[in-house]
């Protein structure tokens, strides 16, 4: 509705342009804002202050001009002026009662997609394969995997990268190690089922044997040149490690196959290409032996220029220079229009020296856009980086372990007599579906607590509160024995209660809209949250079955359908699934 009456005022400035009011030039930006307070109406906008100069006439006065000459519509009932000169308007609760119709009979409940779809290359998950995931890895999965599902759902072109650590030294010392243990007979699947005690191990025997750390180091070279033997232990390895991420994924309800998984190695043959191209742009410095590119833009406390390494004295590369591989691959053989990169924010430098290096380069066009999303870090209840009780970082299987079997608990105590096999399945539902919501409901940028008993409550903006909030309104479907596909009768908005809830409603593609655009699933949270309490609202001051009359009862039986309909979608694109009953 904002953009309906962007529209609006677009066309009021257009006259106002004709009438000579306002410079056939001016281009007054158009704001829409949602008032705090009821009582100034829905939206407003600060048009009439921005543009009172241009124009020459005072705030107030222009105000009024505007609103003269505003085309008619069904959006709005009644403009206001306000303080200074704000424009307040007040809508139609029949306009917003057809706004719910069509989103009723709309698949996408009123969210069009887009007109000309991008190619999105989205790089999320991107765990090192060295080690077992862990809680860090939680943020980059679910996260991204929100944001993708919702660009999905506008109909973009998403292309997912998963992006795993698959290449370095540490290689060299994991496959010393397998070596060592086929040496004596032991079998190695068994070993690396505990990646995180295999890497342990392994670092184990690095730092106590000179031997050891010398064939790892040797290992390493021959990975890289290509050595058979070498290569089918980390491929071994790497197999292993994968199908524990494809686990966590699976549980996890992330989307990613390993189909998506396109790793640091895939880039092994391109980045002497990468540097020599550099060199040729001339772009490449050496400092040391190493090959570098100095940017003006990053300098470090004393004000020198910051290097970009990208080949070390020893011939080696980083992973600076496979991320300028892949985004040369993402743009010439996946062809990106936006590149979006779910990285912890501790990699910022990082991506802000390889996006520029990539541009001053010309590896992207000038119009792909490249967008580090960086989120910040899981804390303890002891406000440090979390650990487990025992100091050691969290597995993100056994953590998701945890949530499960407290959700049993909890939804046990609330259906006593429920089956097993029931109550281990809505467990399972409600325990991942708690641990996904209590992170993505939390401002992607800032560090967050991970708390069990908050992510379990039932009250507050939580997971189990609205899945419970969905079962409510699925039962008044399943109570009366309706079908909320086939409502009839017309939509009217009487009561207060009901145009709010309506209000909310035909918000939902806004909501999704700036998902989207700004990459932030909290605000799709915060609204499906304030969604499900004004549902609350409605459903205690307006009775749905034991509504007046059977004219009032399908009205509001429709509002109810399209609640349903917008939380278990909202959730989805969460990559959270709904029940009918916990
Ligand atoms: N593997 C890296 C890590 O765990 C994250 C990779 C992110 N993606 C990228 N293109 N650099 O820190």
């Amino acid at each position: 509705m904002k953009a309906q009456l962007q529209q609006l005022l677009q066309q009021t400035v257009d006259t106002l342009k004709q009438k000579d009011i306002l410079p056939a030039d001016a281009e007054p930006r158009i704001q829409v804002d949602r008032t705090k307070d009821k009582a100034h109406g829905d939206l407003a906008t600060n048009l009439a202050l921005v543009s009172s100069k241009l124009a020459g006439q005072n705030p107030r006065q222009l105000a009024q001009t505007i609103i003269d000459n505003l085309p008619s519509s069904s959006l709005v009932t009644k403009v206001d002026i306000a303080g200074p000169g704000f424009i307040n308007f007040f809508l139609n609760p029949n306009w917003l009662a057809q706004q719910v119709e069509n989103a009723l009979d709309d698949k996408q409940l009123g969210v069009s997609t887009v007109a000309q779809p991008q190619t999105i290359v989205v790089d999320y998950s991107s765990p090192n394969l060295a080690k077992e995931m862990h809680v860090g890895h939680l943020r980059s999965s679910i996260i991204g995997d929100a944001v993708t599902r919702t660009l999905e759902f506008l109909g973009h072109k998403l292309v997912r990268q998963n992006h795993v650590g698959d290449w370095g030294t540490q290689f060299g010392m994991l496959l010393a190690y397998m070596e060592e243990l086929q040496q004596k007979g032991e079998a190695i699947d068994s070993n690396l089922s505990n990646l995180e005690l295999f890497y342990r191990a392994a670092k184990g025997r690095f730092d106590e044997s000179e031997a050891f750390a010398t064939r790892a180091r040797n290992l390493v070279v021959e990975l890289q040149s290509g050595d058979e033997h070498c290569n089918k232990l980390w491929q071994e390895f790497n197999e292993t490690s994968l199908s524990h991420c494809q686990e966590t994924y699976d549980r996890l309800g992330v989307s990613l196959t390993r189909q998506d998984v396109r790793g640091e190695s895939a880039y092994n043959d391109d980045l002497g290409q990468v540097v020599v191209d550099l060199d040729s742009k001339g772009l490449l410095q050496e400092d040391q032996g190493a090959k570098c590119v100095f940017l003006d833009e990053f300098k470090n406390k004393d004000g020198e220029p910051l290097p970009v390494i990208v080949q070390k004295k020893d011939g080696g590369f980083l992973y600076a220079t496979s991320d300028l591989a892949a985004i040369r691959y993402r743009q010439s053989s996946l062809n990106a229009d936006r590149v979006l990169y779910f990285v912890d924010a501790r990699q910022g430098l990082h991506f802000q020296q390889v996006f520029t290096v990539a541009r001053n380069a010309g590896f992207v066009e000038a119009s792909t856009s490249l967008e580090h999303m960086p989120f910040g870090t899981v804390m303890g209840e002891d406000g440090k980086p979390f650990k487990t009780r025992s100091g050691g970082v969290a597995k993100l299987a056994d953590l998701l372990t945890e949530a499960e079997s407290r959700a049993y608990d909890l939804v046990k105590a609330k259906n006593p007599d429920m089956d097993e096999a029931q109550l281990r399945d809505i467990a399972s539902v409600v325990g991942i579906a708690s641990v996904k919501y209590a992170d993505l409901s939390k401002n992607r940028t800032s560090d967050y607590m991970f708390s069990f008993d908050q992510m379990l409550s039932f009250e507050g903006n939580t997971a189990p509160y609205l899945l419970y909030a969905y079962t409510r309104v699925a039962s008044v479907f399943n109570k009366a024995g309706i079908d909320a596909n086939s409502l009839t009768g017309e939509l009217t908005l009487d009561h207060e209660k009901e145009v709010d809830l309506a209000t909310k409603l035909v918000q939902f593609n806004e909501v999704i809209e700036s998902v989207a655009r700004l990459g932030y699933p909290h605000l799709l949270c915060a609204y499906l949250y304030e969604l499900a309490g004004l549902f609350s609202s409605f459903y205690e001051a307006c009775p749905i079955l034991k509504a007046a009359s059977e004219e009032q009862k399908n009205s509001r039986l429709k509002l109810a359908s399209l609640t349903a309909k917008t939380l278990k979608q909202g959730l989805q694109l969460l990559g959270i699934n709904t029940l009918e009953r916990m």
